[in-house]
């Protein structure tokens, strides 16, 4: 069974898509670490982002060290990913690798979950369960900010909010693979909902599909 889960980010479908595929036994691949890796590989070596070619090179050529690597998830690191991840050859050189856990997923699980912006629309169209996580741009800047605060108390609401909207915004509006609901996908909004309640919601439609 393959079940996909994107939408925009802070919008939780990380944390769904973790708890789903841990209550399952299922494998988990969090598509946007690709990108993120991909993006402080080409920061930390000074590739031209205009270079699609080198660019495409450094995503072909991700090292398990670097999927793994210490400080993937700053904001720093999001942004540029959210730029490379809309060069075509960037995401032509991550697609088999991401098609490929979902068809083969690792130590013989039964089943695997993948979240990220294009799982259902252009990853895995024929998954069996399709989730687009979503909630307004201010709560999820709200729980981003909070996050940031732990680890650094400069953080600013107001700017946490602008990167946020600007990251939306070129994630949905590319040319590739544009941030969007699957036209079968289920669209839950988690503004006024807690983890438990998404996770709820979302067993209802898993259990629905698989009966
Ligand atoms: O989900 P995330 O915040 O870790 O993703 C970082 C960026 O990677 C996101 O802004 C856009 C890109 N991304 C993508 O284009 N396609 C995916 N399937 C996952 C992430």
């Amino acid at each position: 069974m393959m079940i996909a889960i994107d939408g925009p980010a802070a919008a939780g479908k990380g944390t769904l898509a973790r708890r789903i595929a841990d209550t399952l036994g299922f494998a988990y691949l969090d598509t946007g670490s690709l990108y993120r890796a991909t993006a402080k590989k080409i920061l930390d070596n000074g590739i031209d982002q205009d270079d699609a070619a080198a660019c495409a090179n450094a995503a072909m050529t991700l090292t398990p060290v670097e999927l793994a690597s210490d400080g993937l998830r700053t904001e720093e690191v999001g942004q540029a990913a959210s730029k490379v991840s809309a060069i075509p050859e960037v995401r032509a050189a991550l697609l088999e690798y991401q098609r490929n856990v979902a068809a083969n997923p690792p130590e013989g699980k039964k089943g695997a979950v993948l979240d990220g912006r294009d799982v259902g629309t252009v990853v895995c169209p024929d998954a069996d369960v399709k989730f687009f996580i979503t909630a307004s741009a201010e709560v999820r800047a709200e729980r981003r900010y909070k996050e940031l605060r732990e680890v650094d108390e400069n953080a600013i609401h107001a700017r946490v909010l602008k990167e946020m909207k600007e990251r939306d915004e070129r994630d949905s509006s590319r040319a590739v693979a544009p941030l969007k609901p699957a036209d079968d996908a289920t669209i839950i909004d988690s503004s006024g909902l807690n983890a438990d309640q998404v996770f709820e919601q979302a067993c209802d439609i898993i259990v629905a599909k698989r009966a």
